[in-house]
């Protein structure tokens, strides 16, 4: 611990998603949001370009440019590019010259050993100092109650891009947590798959998140379309084609229901003495796919529990990451 009591000074907060990662500088708040994308130049063997500008030609790149993920399902896919990516924010976050930072990393918590020693690796050859670990359950919690430090049950339910995650929190600790590697980009791969099988058309991966979230609406009654251009698969030519609400219900709901079913086998198994608190206050619900219209009814309606969305789903985790890598009240939930 004493490593760590000297480390908030130069320290910066970073949460590594999926699809997303944003810094957190102390008494500065989000300095960075950037997609966890790069691009290789295979003919110059060089990685140029990083973040939002490399997502932008993911589909679109020649054949010598590959655009990458260094993340997959929340945990690092490739260890060299993730490297590369944590040198580039490193970089990019302002340091005292010659200095190291120090970087509070959140990270799902369902990680392995080897996941997590990923992390630290990465961290600490994109040019980190130190880099310490926290739960992002402690992070969501933290970032919308600021205090987790009472014996009273907290149910936080987190679905990203790659992970859903559903802990029970007490004490400044997790109690017990249940995760699936499913979550918004499965939701994307199965509005594509729906419209190819049930309608014969090709989209694009950005067109169905697009669909996912101008069309998506867990309780959705009214149907509204919107149309987009697609390679029909039987003339094999590119068309306009009016996709519907009825037909993005259609292809979430599979999805859907394996998030229900981890958060059902959660509540089913919560010991009793958090009950009270559970049907109390409800579960909070955090993660960019926490915005998929009126998310929120459904799981409450299915679950037979209050749901309630947190202030800003994308934000959460790191504004409570940077809460716990700025105040030594919160050294606990820190992994040194
Ligand atoms: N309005 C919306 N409706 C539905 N989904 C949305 C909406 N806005 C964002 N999303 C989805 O949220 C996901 C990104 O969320 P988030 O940034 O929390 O994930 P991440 O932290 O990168 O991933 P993970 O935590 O799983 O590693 C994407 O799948 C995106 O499509
Ligand atoms: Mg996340």
């Amino acid at each position: 611990m004493f490593l760590l009591k000297n480390s908030f000074r130069n320290s910066f907060a970073i949460d590594l998603g999926t699809n997303n990662t944003l810094v957190y500088q102390p008494k500065k708040g989000i300095i960075l949001e950037e997609a966890t994308s790069l691009s290789f130049d295979k003919q110059r063997k060089e990685f140029f370009n990083f973040g939002n500008s490399s997502k932008k030609m993911l589909g679109k790149s020649p054949q010598n440019i590959e655009v990458m993920r260094p993340l997959s399902k929340g945990a690092i896919s490739n260890l060299t590019s993730a490297k590369e990516y944590i040198k580039n924010l490193i970089k990019q976050i302002p340091k005292p010259l010659f200095s190291k930072p120090n970087i509070f990393v959140s990270v799902p918590s369902d990680l392995n050993y080897m996941e997590r020693n990923a992390v630290i690796e990465a961290g600490k050859s994109g040019g980190a100092k130190n880099v310490f670990l926290i739960k992002d359950p402690f992070s969501a919690a933290i970032g919308f109650l600021k205090d987790i430090s009472n014996p009273n049950g907290i149910l936080v339910l987190d679905i990203g891009a790659g992970v859903s995650e559903i802990s029970l929190l007490s004490c400044n600790g997790i109690v017990m947590s249940k995760s699936l590697r499913v979550a918004g980009n499965d939701i994307d791969e199965a509005i594509v798959e729906y419209f190819k099988n049930a309608k014969r058309v090709l989209i694009s991966l950005s067109d169905a998140e697009m669909l996912k979230k101008e069309l998506g609406d867990m309780m959705g009654k009214e149907e509204k379309t919107l149309c987009i251009s697609v390679k029909n698969l039987i003339t094999h030519m590119p068309e306009n084609f009016e996709a519907s609400s009825k037909d993005v219900q259609k292809a979430i709901k599979p999805i859907m229901d394996k998030i229900v079913a981890l958060s059902r086998s959660m509540i089913e198994s919560l010991p009793s003495a958090f009950l009270t608190d559970i049907y109390d206050q409800g579960i909070l619900l955090t993660g960019g796919s926490s915005m998929l219209a009126n998310l929120d009814r459904y799981l409450s309606l299915e679950l037979q529990v209050d749901v309630k969305v947190v202030d800003t789903p994308l934000q959460n985790i790191i504004l409570g990451a940077g809460a716990i890598s700025e105040s030594s009240l919160y050294h606990s939930l820190v992994s040194a």
